[in-house]
């Protein structure tokens, strides 16, 4: 006889359904002549992989550091995980060590080792005392060590970050920030420049830890085609405008956000876009 299933269909979709990130009509400015980002409006379900793609300057890392806080916009709101993303709202701050984010600079200490560098990812579990001197407790080392090695780093522990090839410094940028348990990543084009191979090798890393930990992956990509492949949703940004948000469904491409494109068109769109 077949087992009934645990979950009851409307409490799995009330989780499917959930928004860890919402926002509203988003504009925001470096410098108050021009707006960096124009009316953004991205709604993103818990568990999923959201890649935000588009030309340089159009205002992809403007986004992610919207969401985790570091930038506000100068109108419209933002929600993650119910909070206003501030570094002054103080129910934001205890939130924020559960976003994982990995700036396009990759933000690793050069002459600090792979261990020690995926250890500070623990940083925000510790005391003060063990945090300003970066003393460790044992289960965290093993921690780490446990989590380099899943990112294909083992028996790289002592080596140091400014050693380390493009592909090895993004694993490392990638396990400090999976030793923060994440609810959310945001990575900001982390397999840029990177081979086909490693690129597709450091995908299937973080969709593994998505089915692991129900970890919602928020990326910025060149690669559209890489972004389709992984994504379930992928928003097109051209000059601070979401001009789509397409996705695959069986073999077409979806244009979620007006529904008039056929994937030709979107495919022709994007290419255009590029070569410009
Ligand atoms: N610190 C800053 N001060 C002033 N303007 C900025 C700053 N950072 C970004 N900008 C401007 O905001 C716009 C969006 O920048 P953003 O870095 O978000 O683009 P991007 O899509 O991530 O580009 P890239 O693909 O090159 O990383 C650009 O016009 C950029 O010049
Ligand atoms: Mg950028």
């Amino acid at each position: 006889m077949k087992q009934l299933q645990m979950t009851s269909p409307s409490s799995f979709s009330q989780i499917t359904t959930q928004k860890i990130i919402q926002m509203n009509d988003v504009w925001t400015s470096y410098d108050s002549k021009s707006y960096a980002l124009k009316g953004i409006n991205i709604s993103i379900d818990r568990g999923t992989n959201y890649a935000i793609v588009g030309q340089s300057g159009s205002g992809k890392s403007t986004l992610l550091k919207l969401m985790n806080g570091m930038m506000t916009p100068s109108k419209g709101t933002i929600k993650v995980d119910y909070q206003t993303p501030n570094v002054n709202n103080k129910k934001f701050k205890l939130m924020m060590h559960k976003i994982g984010y990995i700036p396009q600079s990759l933000g690793l200490i050069k002459n600090l080792t792979v261990l020690e560098n995926t250890l500070i990812g623990s940083l925000p579990r510790l005391g003060k005392f063990q945090s300003m001197f970066k003393i460790f407790p044992e289960e965290e080392i093993q921690e780490a060590k446990k989590i380099l090695s899943q990112v294909g780093l083992g028996g790289k522990e002592e080596r140091k970050a400014y050693m380390l090839s493009g592909g090895e410094k993004r694993r490392v940028a990638i396990a400090r920030a999976f030793m923060q348990k994440p609810t959310i990543l945001l990575a900001d084009e982390i397999v840029s420049e990177l081979d086909h191979h490693t690129a597709r090798e450091i995908m299937n890393l973080i969709a593994d830890a998505q089915k692991r930990l129900n970890l919602t992956a928020i990326m910025v990509h060149h690669d559209m085609q890489l972004a389709l492949e992984y994504a379930n949703r992928v928003a097109v940004i051209k000059e601070g405008e979401k001009i789509l948000e397409i996705g695959v469904e069986g073999d077409k491409i979806v244009d979620f956000q007006t529904g008039d494109f056929t994937t030709q068109e979107i495919m022709e769109m994007y290419s255009d876009e590029s070569k410009k």
